[in-house]
């Protein structure tokens, strides 16, 4: 029997990826790799929407595919690949742009915000249509499944309106995904600021934990994390978000529940609640650092995997894109 099919990918828009990259996506994505077919793609065209220096791209985009395997995605289980070296991407896109109404596009919340945000002149044309390219890199691979966050589920439903269009105009050629939004427990905030989501582009870094980070470095964060006065470990996300994130982040992590953790730490104070999240911390990320910093110490390897990854996209893609240049009359 062959297994439903799944796409997800992240921007290489930093030299390091944040944990809640990690515990908001990678560990799911290595927990469904082995029950799909799963692409997992790092999506370097989508990163230029904004300005990117081109040698700090490249590497942020290799850092970026090492930390993915050092994560536990496999290259020989799922098709772990750079998006940029698979054509098929932009040409798709091209297609799609073609069958998507301006408003349509102007409509997506995440375009209003950084546009509004950026001011008319210096948004790219490239951010408008960053959804019709998402859209592209699902239904190339005839995508089943899309483990996405929810400010991307607007996009994933734009894809399926896409999908659904295509076919009707041009006849049966795309699978129409469905969007798997991450569970609520999943969501990391800033350990400064405790109601943002963690993210690569904080403005500053000072609540946010680093994948490829010294560990020391990681767990004096931790030590200095936000909490409150109450002095009790307990999870409430309204009135103690703080210590509800490192409990959350502490669950995550050890597969513990946050009952439990609770209970561990009911007569003990912040201090060595904080202590014993560092060395949870530490001992997750020591081993995925050494062997993230092993991969990139080995571009040759490095190459060949993602080479030998692009080829079996190409592969899928380039199907995809015949049946559709076929149907529109290219
Ligand atoms: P960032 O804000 O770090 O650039 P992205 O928005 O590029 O992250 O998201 C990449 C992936 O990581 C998405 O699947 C997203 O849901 C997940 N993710 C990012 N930040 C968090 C977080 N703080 N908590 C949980 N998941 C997150
Ligand atoms: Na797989």
């Amino acid at each position: 029997m062959t297994k439903p099919r799944l796409y997800s990918g992240m921007q290489p828009s930093a030299d390091s990826l944040q944990i809640g990259n990690y515990i908001g996506a990678l560990l799911q994505w290595r927990e469904l790799q082995s029950s799909y077919d799963a692409y997992f793609s790092v999506v370097d065209l989508h990163a230029l929407t904004v300005a990117q220096d081109p040698a700090e791209l490249r590497e942020k985009t290799r850092r970026t595919a090492a930390q993915y395997i050092a994560a536990g995605i496999e290259p020989s289980l799922s098709t772990l690949y750079v998006q940029s070296h698979v054509r098929a991407h932009a040409e798709l896109a091209w297609i799609l742009s073609t069958i998507t109404g301006f408003g349509e596009a102007g409509r997506m919340t995440q375009f209003k915000d950084k546009s509004a945000r950026y001011g008319a002149d210096a948004t790219s044309v490239g951010l408008f249509t960053y959804p019709v390219l998402m859209a592209a890199d699902i239904l190339l691979y005839q995508t089943d499944v899309v483990p996405v966050g929810d400010d991307q589920k607007q996009h994933v439903e734009l894809t399926r309106d896409l999908a659904e269009r295509f076919n009707s105009r041009f006849g049966e050629t795309f699978v129409v995904p469905r969007p798997v939004i991450q569970k609520d427990t999943a969501r990391i905030y800033d350990l400064q600021n405790p109601t943002s989501k963690m993210s690569k582009s904080a403005e500053s870094d000072a609540g946010v934990l680093w994948m490829l980070d010294d560990p020391a470095k990681s767990a004096k964060k931790i030590m200095r994390a936000v909490t409150d006065n109450e002095g009790s470990v307990r999870f409430d996300r309204e009135q103690k978000p703080g210590v509800s994130n490192l409990l959350t982040i502490y669950a995550a992590l050890s597969g513990r529940q946050i009952g439990a953790i609770e209970d561990e730490y009911a007569r003990r104070g912040y201090g060595d609640f904080k202590k014993g999240l560092a060395e949870v911390v530490v001992n997750e990320f020591e081993p995925v650092r050494a062997r993230a910093l092993e991969l990139l110490d080995d571009p040759a390897e490095l190459d060949r995997i993602l080479a030998a990854n692009a080829a079996r996209a190409d592969e899928v893609a380039d199907a995809t894109l015949a049946a559709v240049y076929d149907r529109v009359g290219l």
